[in-house]
């Protein structure tokens, strides 16, 4: 791998300071410029594809809100949620809430939809370790969601939302939660075996030196029938700091109103205070966690679609570095949508039309660390100029007994002239991880098992400034996704 040379330091006088300003200016203009730009893009991709325009208008008209609910009279295609983790104390493990919308894109009259994952909902998906190996999915119908924004632009108005799903609630604050046993829906076993044959087809091309088997890489399901009743409350939250030109975590691909998928931070790290039990259909306590002491972390995601590969790393208990919190993100974006007049046109264009649709996608990648010691967010997004050097995935045999580790492995450098360097280790179990369902609006147009996640990965953490290591330590119980094509996704970085 490539070692990028750092300038020593005494080679570094003020001259190099008011070089990287200079830089930064231009770096300011040539962004502001990249906004119309990108708006025209996103103009002409919705006129030629005709997709949700409602959402569209919703995307810019909340596009400093990110947190906030977007479906307000929106109809399918669409998809959001909110990824609420919390870490408990002594980093034990953790608890994850996902609450969220789900409205397929409009089917043929006269279908008839049997399953509730097909039919608009709302839902709300627990996964926790230890405990369960799988996530439990509590469905509820549209009538049953009362989403409400904060009004006005002041920071705290922009922050504002409550998502009520049945008896519970989501808020940027905390959340109280009553989730009854009976609204328990379950992946159908064929759904389940296609995601278990797609995880280890992945591993088999990422790993094609090592043997599968069905038996050695997957757990007993057990689809136990809980409820799950409490509440939990964020102090201290730490926002993503923002700008005009960096509404959100995305910079000013925000402003895009037709992307698949948008991705948003409303709290990058935050201490957490009460409990959530586990109960038995009949009401025995099944397990009680206490988050007193915990930390938490909380994003979200919106769209029409997710992505078709991506890595999503996430970790915020780091064991000296306390407060602080890494996400990494790499994603694949569609320039043209499949569904798009333009991309059927290029794409029926013999031989090369179906290449030429293919290269109108790129990689684009979230990189963000906040240091809490130095108050400092570290930005190696793409949008910031930075360069993602290498992504290595290799699978490490354990000493001792067990199944090997996949290491999951970046290096970033920041944007030109800034000699910053980020270096991200994520281990795990080769073991296949939690199953999730996510929005799939193609032939299949329903909530499906897409999502593979860990949620308890150790996370090495170095970054070096000016040749100087800044930040190193190891997160804990961190989550990591590693979904789809991984060659399509590194190869075009
Ligand atoms: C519902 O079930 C019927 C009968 O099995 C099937 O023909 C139909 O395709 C199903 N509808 C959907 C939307 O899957
Ligand atoms: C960290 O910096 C932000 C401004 O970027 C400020 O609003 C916040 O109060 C600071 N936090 C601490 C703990 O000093
Ligand atoms: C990246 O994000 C940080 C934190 O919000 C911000 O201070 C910085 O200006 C961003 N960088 C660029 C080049 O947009």
């Amino acid at each position: 791998m490539p070692v990028k040379q750092s300038p020593s330091r005494k080679a570094r006088g003020s001259k190099f300071t008011s070089a990287k300003k200079v830089g930064s200016t231009w770096s300011s203009i040539w962004l502001l410029a990249l906004v119309p730009v990108l708006l025209a893009i996103g103009a002409a991709r919705e006129t030629l594809n005709g997709i949700n325009l409602k959402l569209s208008v919703n995307n810019f008209n909340l596009v400093r809100k990110p947190a906030q609910y977007h479906g307000h009279g929106v109809s399918g295609p669409f998809f959001e949620g909110w990824y609420y983790k919390t870490v408990l104390p002594e980093a034990e493990g953790s608890v994850v809430f996902i609450p969220g919308v789900f409205m397929p894109k409009p089917s043929p009259e006269g279908t008839v939809l049997n399953d509730t994952l097909q039919q608009p909902h709302a839902f709300v998906m627990v996964l926790r370790d230890p405990h369960t190996v799988e996530c439990l999915y509590y469905a509820y119908p549209l009538s049953e969601l009362e989403a409400t924004n904060g009004v006005g632009e002041s920071p705290e108005a922009r922050t504002t939302y409550s998502i009520r799903i049945g008896k519970s609630t989501f808020h940027e604050k905390g959340m109280e939660l009553d989730l009854d046993a009976s609204r328990l829906v379950w992946p159908s076993d064929e759904d389940t075996n296609e995601f278990l044959a797609k995880a280890l087809r992945e591993r088999q091309i990422l790993h094609p030196e090592l043997r599968f088997d069905k038996a050695g890489l997957t757990q007993e399901w057990e689809r136990k029938a809980l409820s799950v009743r409490g509440s939990v409350k964020f102090v201290d939250s730490v926002r993503f700091p923002t700008s005009t030109l960096n509404p959100t975590v995305m910079g000013p691909f925000s402003y895009l109103p037709a992307l698949e998928c948008y991705h948003g931070v409303v709290s990058l790290y935050h201490k957490t205070i009460g409990s959530v039990r586990f109960e038995t259909a009949a009401g025995a306590k099944e397990h009680e966690f206490d988050v007193t002491g915990g930390e938490g972390y909380l994003e979200k995601d919106h769209g029409i679609n997710f992505p078709k590969s991506w890595i999503w790393l996430q970790t915020g208990s780091f064991v000296k570095e306390t407060g602080s919190s890494l996400l990494l993100t790499i994603a694949d974006v569609p320039l043209l949508s499949d569904k798009g007049i333009l991309s059927k046109i290029v794409s029926s264009i013999p031989v090369y039309g179906p290449k030429l649709v293919s290269k109108f996608r790129l990689s684009a990648f979230i990189i963000t660390l906040h240091h809490a010691r130095t108050n400092t967010t570290h930005n190696f997004s793409v949008y910031t100029g930075s360069r993602v050097q290498s992504v290595n995935i290799d699978a490490h045999t354990n000493t001792g007994s067990g199944a090997p580790n996949q290491e999951v492995k970046v290096v970033v450098y920041g944007r030109p002239g800034s000699d910053a360097e980020l270096i991200v280790t994520a281990k795990r179990p080769l073991q296949v991880g939690v199953p999730l369902p996510g929005p799939m609006f193609g032939e299949r147009n329903m909530m499906g098992l897409i999502v593979e996640e860990t949620i308890t990965v150790d996370v090495d953490v170095l970054l070096r400034v000016n040749g100087e290591v800044v930040f190193e330590d190891t997160g804990r119980i961190g989550g990591l996704e590693v979904v789809g094509d991984m060659q399509g996704l590194i190869g075009t970085i």
